[in-house]
This record gives structure tokens, C-alpha cells and sequence, in this order.
């Protein structure tokens, strides 16, 4: 597990440009954390560092599966809508999940049965009105590998 208080947007960036660099297409990340609490604006740091523009993301709506293009594809998805799992179930897991891009599940605490076994999970909390609390948890040697990468 590894913890991170942000001042700013601007630090909760420098960590989205970590995870960034630490990433590899196969990769799965669980947001969870209130609304507001920051999960779009990390997908949108993590994605502008490899080369999407801030204004393409944004919380998807109506559980729709949003795709950028970037160096690999970025899946973005919000299971926030959802009004039972079966739903997310139906929305073409293996295709979320593919092994050709990274994946972003906002509201993931929701899903967590549909998850692949590892992902790295995120629980993000408001701590002011700039500042934000990150838990960032491995739930296998993947995600336990990303998170030496992000703490080193
Ligand atoms: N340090 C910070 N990190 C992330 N977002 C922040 C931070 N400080 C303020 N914010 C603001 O908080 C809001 C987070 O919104 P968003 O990412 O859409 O939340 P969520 O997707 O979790 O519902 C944005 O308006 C953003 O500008
Ligand atoms: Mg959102």
C-alpha cells in the first residue's frame, strides 16, 4: 500500500504522469472515492501524459465505455449509474479489459467481482478544497509492480 496527500491539482498530475510511465497496455486501475474526490481529473492527467488532451476525457456517462487513443488504447469507464453489476457484466468486459490497452473503472468499489484479479486500486478522498488524500493498493505482482515503479 502507498499513500499520497495532493496540495493541488497540479501534484495530483505529477503522480498521474508517474502512473503514466509506469503503465503497460494489460493494465487495470479501480477508482474509488466520492464524487469529486478526483478520479476523472487523475484518468485525465494519466491520459494527457500520453498524449490525449485534457477536454477528450471526462466522467463517462450512462456507463458508456469511453476509448481515447494514445500510445495504447485508454478504456474509460463509470460504473456509477449502474443499476446492478449484470449491467457492467454486459457492457463487454473483454474489451474493457483487453490486453492491448490500460483500463480506468470509476466507481470500481461497485464492480469489484467483474474485476480482473490484478488491478490497482485507488481510493481517493477530499481533504479540502485543493488538497486530496490517494490510497493506492496492489492487488496482485502487476499492480505490486506498478506501485514500486510509482514509489521509486
Ligand atoms: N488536488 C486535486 N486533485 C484532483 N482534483 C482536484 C484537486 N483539487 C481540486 N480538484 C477538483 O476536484 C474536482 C474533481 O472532479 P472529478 O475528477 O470529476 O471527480 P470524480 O471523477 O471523482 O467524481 C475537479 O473539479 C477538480 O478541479
Ligand atoms: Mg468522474
Amino acid at each position: 500500500m502507498w499513500e499520497i496527500d495532493w496540495q493541488s491539482e497540479s501534484e495530483t498530475e505529477v503522480t498521474g504522469c508517474a502512473l503514466a510511465a509506469a503503465l503497460r497496455p494489460g493494465d487495470v486501475i479501480a477508482l474509488v472515492g466520492d464524487l469529486g474526490a478526483g478520479k476523472t481529473r487523475l484518468v485525465q492527467a494519466v491520459a494527457k501524459a500520453l498524449g490525449v488532451p485534457d477536454e477528450v476525457v471526462h466522467s463517462p456517462t450512462f456507463t458508456l465505455i469511453h476509448e481515447y487513443p494514445a500510445v495504447f488504447p485508454i478504456r474509460h469507464c463509470d460504473a456509477y449509474r449502474l443499476r446492478n453489476p449484470e449491467e457492467f457484466a454486459d457492457l463487454g468486459l473483454d474489451e474493457l479489459f483487453g490486453m492491448d490497452g490500460v483500463a480506468f473503472v470509476e466507481w470500481a468499489d461497485r464492480v469489484t467481482h467483474d474485476l480482473p484479479r490484478d488491478h490497482l486500486r485507488i481510493e481517493l478522498s477530499v481533504t479540502g478544497l485543493t488538497t486530496r488524500h490517494a490510497c493506492f493498493t496492489a492487488t496482485g505482482p502487476r499492480s505490486a509492480e506498478i506501485l514500486r515503479q510509482l514509489q521509486g
